[in-house]
């Protein structure tokens, strides 16, 4: 079992933050790693062609290790997760009639793509609601999405669980269903990558997203995708010189190459070999792999576990552990309850969560202990009295 790793950031010891999910706090390293990039602009001499390239392949390689994905040269440098659906969405033509499966108030770069892919070809974004019960409400849900993937379904795009509550959604059981109908598998990965076990080789989604500065403890303004075989003679959204073939070789850009870098290469970003973002990235990557994503879920479980237990006597409700995230879920409040009193009472005792339509988002990361989590549940208690 893992314990705290505050030790590793430096979060105020004055706060509470519960709030991964809105945005890591700093790893020293990767804090470090960041201001050695920025510096080595001081003196342009130092940076070599092969710098060009060298932190990037770490940062797949290390990606692709987290993922369990056997090839590195399928992850892709991405700026935010609009840019990597926008490439899936270039990729994808549907027919009229045909159908796009997305969970209810997903997350807008998870959406906008398809409600303009689907408006550009006269087909549908079918929104797929929770039921109204809170009882079994995550396992319902899930039933309605399997319903909902039919015959007419080009794509399902979805995540390991929903960012405003952290439902989980059963990726095997909808990867089987979504197969079955010859439907594409989109997942955005952002809000689960990092915090829960993630396997490309069981799961196995068309593709795969997510935002670095969450789950993935990177700076803001770089991600990463991995992208499946469907995409493997795609055309990407924007072409960039260091994507194409022998790109390494400088003294030859302009003997234009007609091929792409291999793998899924050709979908990276122009500048992915960002000096100061990649190292910070890779920093964060590199110590979620040796403390384990399901070692990091196993932690969240067990420092929140007691105090959840607590609330929900209290009349809160907080979905079943099954269907939920360990280190993401949504907190419902009493019926009575003045959400902005609750809000401005946590800001005073400097508890830091978000407030997502009608849940407070709690997200606990390594840096937290029970202590933190059990203050929050007081305070919470306190407002409801
Ligand atoms: C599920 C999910 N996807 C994506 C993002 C970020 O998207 P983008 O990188 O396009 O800004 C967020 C940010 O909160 C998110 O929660």
């Amino acid at each position: 079992m893992l314990t705290c790793k505050r030790n590793k950031f430096t979060l105020p010891p004055s706060i509470t933050y519960l709030n991964c999910a809105y945005m890591s706090p700093l790893l020293k390293s990767a804090e470090k790693a960041g201001i050695r990039g920025l510096r080595a602009k001081r003196n342009p001499a130092l940076i070599s062609n092969e710098d060009f390239f060298s932190d990037s392949n770490e940062l797949r390689k290390a990606f692709a290790q987290l993922i369990h994905a056997p090839d590195p040269l399928r992850v892709v440098i991405i700026p935010s997760v609009s840019y990597g659906m926008a490439t899936v969405a270039r990729n994808i033509r549907l027919r009229k009639g045909e159908n796009v499966v997305v969970a209810d108030q997903q997350f807008p770069s998870n959406f906008y793509p398809w409600k303009r892919l689907c408006d550009d070809y006269e087909a549908e974004v079918k929104v797929i609601s929770p039921p109204d019960t809170m009882i079994d409400r995550g396992k319902k849900w899930n039933e309605r999405i399997l319903e909902s993937i039919t015959i007419g379904t080009r794509v399902v795009a979805i995540a390991p669980l929903h960012w405003a509550d952290g439902t989980r959604f059963d990726l095997m059981a909808i990867r089987k269903r979504s197969e079955e109908v010859g439907a594409l598998l989109i997942v955005d990965g952002t809000q689960g990558v990092g915090a829960m076990p993630f396997d490309v080789q069981s799961i196995r989604p068309d593709a795969l997203i997510c935002a670095g500065y969450k789950w993935l403890l990177g700076p803001y303004g770089i991600g990463l995708a991995w992208y499946g075989k469907y995409f493997d003679e795609g055309v990407p959204i924007e072409e960039n010189w260091i994507n194409r073939l022998h790109s390494e070789d400088f003294t030859n850009l302009v003997n234009y190459q007609s091929q792409y870098q291999p793998g899924a290469l050709r979908y990276e970003v122009g500048e992915h070999s960002n000096f100061i973002l990649v190292p910070m990235l890779l920093k964060g990557i590199q110590q979620l792999n040796n403390w384990k994503p399901e070692r990091i879920e196993a932690y969240c479980r067990q420092i929140t576990q007691e105090p959840l237990n607590m609330l929900k006597e209290k009349g809160f409700w907080i979905e079943d552990e099954a269907w939920r995230g360990a280190h993401l879920f949504g907190i419902r409040l009493p019926s009575g309850s003045d959400l902005e009193k609750i809000k401005a009472h946590l800001l005073r005792h400097k508890i830091f969560v978000s407030y997502r339509g009608n849940a407070i988002r709690v997200s606990p990361g390594i840096y937290n202990t029970e202590s933190d989590v059990k203050r929050l549940v007081r305070e919470l208690l306190k407002t409801v009295k």
